[in-house]
């Protein structure tokens, strides 16, 4: 669906020919000098300045013969003003990618090829890369359950990319951009899908999948196996449901001498908050509460095509769905998790971290783990918080959030982090049990971290709490309106970047 032409840009025969253009203040917008012609009438009657997000839409039988190319379409996209900052024109180019997309789509092209502009601030690997992700990402729709429907949009079946770089170059940020992007598109999909049918069984399905695949592990947690291992918590909010729950793990091993980063993701299929009933009013959207889940597994997929050759990666998803039939676990139950430690449950609906305390426990004992990311939709507080705008990040070690706000950065999935320290813990004590599972309203998002932290000791760990940013996210061209895919591609890009932290 990407791929890379070393065609001159008037020779293509493709349905959409575009051209990316840069504000230049309140000058003619800069630009390649064969569309000049275009651009400048555009520019002077005002319609056009090349803010993101603006297009200009030309036939080009309007040129006259000589100049004419053999697309009959002509889209010019603003890009906006030029930046200097690597991770702001990767974002720049990623917001043009879903515009374009988004243009193209409209006017029902297959096929579409893309002029990328000269740019000096990014190397021409990452210029594919961030257009690519863009182009695919914007490309994106989930219209499985709907009837033909004549005004629908239809997705681009190609992008080619084109541009005055070295086309191997060019090609590698393409395969790389591609990799995450449809990862994440993956992670959307798993996400629109509704409650009964993304189950528990789905997501061992598909980690099974990638274990035939690729050169990775996959082994599947059962019921019956939980309950010989202890693992109370999974177990506990899986009590009021009809189906099992399951802990799917992947092991991706390159070299048993590497170090290994640990991935969870809560795989909570859908949220009802068991006895403590969520209010009907927007319950629906409860079915991407298995967002972090989804996160984790693509990137596991991501991890499979591209075999990093200096890291391990374990992922950890632990999924059921939490709902209130007959045998349901109930306030004031007092519950084990994995490793002996007890919880009295004060709120049925806060069930995510007693299904992540579990696995972060059995994995951190079962793979020691140099470092652990955990990814769940996790508090409501974090979206009085922050909003959709940001990822709300809680850690116990500087390098490793650090690391996660750089990688959030440059993949345009932006993180703010939260504290975390001995006035939240003490939220959580309990007067029966070791802790409690809530630890009221203030700093919601904080005591839930801190429950987390009971169960991962000294171990590098960062926890995301990806509630407001899993779907609804910040409007932007590449991310449609229902779940976003957040957290993919920033695991990808953690992975591809690491190095051993320091002690
Ligand atoms: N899945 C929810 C968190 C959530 C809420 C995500 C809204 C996205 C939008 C989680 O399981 C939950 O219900 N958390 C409770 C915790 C509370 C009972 C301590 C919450 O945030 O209200
Ligand atoms: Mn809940
Ligand atoms: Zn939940």
């Amino acid at each position: 669906m990407i791929s890379v032409t070393g065609k001159k840009p008037e020779k293509f025969k493709g349905d959409l020919l575009i051209y990316c253009t840069f504000q230049h203040k309140d000058k003619m917008p800069l630009c390649e000098e064969s569309v000049k012609k275009i651009v400048k009438p555009a520019w002077k009657s005002g319609d056009f300045t090349a803010k993101p997000g603006e297009t200009v839409l030309l036939y080009s039988d309007l040129l006259g013969h000589a100049a004419q190319p053999a697309c009959p379409r002509i889209l010019i996209v603003g890009l906006g003003a030029r930046k200097d900052k690597v991770d702001e024109v990767r974002e720049q180019l990623r917001l043009a990618g879903g515009t374009i997309a988004g243009a193209a789509r409209k006017c029902k092209a297959r096929k579409a090829l893309v002029v990328l502009p000269q740019m000096k601030e990014i190397a021409s690997e990452g210029k594919a890369e961030a257009m690519s992700e863009g182009l695919i990402l914007g490309n994106y729709s989930f219209d499985h359950y709907k009837k033909e429907d004549k005004d629908r949009s239809v997705p681009v079946e190609n992008f080619y990319l084109t541009g005055s770089d070295s086309a191997i170059s060019l090609r590698q940020g393409a395969k790389r951009g591609r990799i995450t992007a449809l990862a994440a598109c993956r992670a959307r999909d798993m996400a629109n899908e509704p409650g009964n049918v993304w189950t528990p069984e789905k997501f061992a399905r598909f980690g099974k999948e990638l274990g035939k695949k690729y050169a990775i592990k996959c082994r599947v947690i059962e019921k019956a196996a939980m309950k010989k291992l202890g693992m109370g918590g999974i177990l506990a909010v899986n009590q009021g449901s009809a189906s099992p729950p399951k802990l799917v793990i992947l092991e991706y091993i390159s070299n048993t001498k590497n170090p290994t980063l640990m991935l969870v993701g809560k795989g909570l299929t859908f949220d009802s908050g068991g006895v403590s009933l969520k209010p009907a009013a927007g319950m629906e959207d409860m079915k991407y509460d298995m967002c972090g889940g989804a996160a984790v597994i693509t990137a596991m997929q991501a991890v499979g095509e591209e075999q990093p050759q200096h890291v391990n990666v374990i992922a950890l998803v632990p999924t059921t769905d939490n709902m209130s039939g007959g045998a349901a676990l109930k306030p004031g139950d007092i519950i084990t998790h994995f490793g002996g430690k007890t919880s009295e449950i004060i709120n049925t609906d806060a069930e995510g971290r007693l299904i992540l305390a579990d696995a972060l426990a059995y994995g951190i004992k079962n793979y020691k783990p140099d470092a652990v990311v955990d990814l769940a939709t996790l508090t409501g507080a974090v979206i009085i918080g922050l909003g959709h705008h940001k990822t709300g990040l809680l850690a116990n070690n500087d390098s490793l959030a650090a690391r996660l706000l750089a990688a959030g950065e440059s993949t345009g999935e932006p993180f703010w982090r939260l504290p975390l320290g001995p006035e939240y813990s003490k939220q959580i004590e309990s007067k029966v049990a070791d802790i409690k599972n809530t630890g009221g309203r203030p700093a919601g998002t904080i005591t839930a971290a801190a429950y987390l932290q009971e169960f991962v000791g000294e171990i590098p760990w960062a926890h995301c709490d990806i509630a407001g940013t899993a779907w609804g996210f910040t409007e932007k061209s590449y991310v449609p309106k229902g779940p976003s895919g957040i957290g993919t591609r920033t695991l990808v890009t953690l992975i591809r970047n690491w190095k051993p932290l320091k002690k």
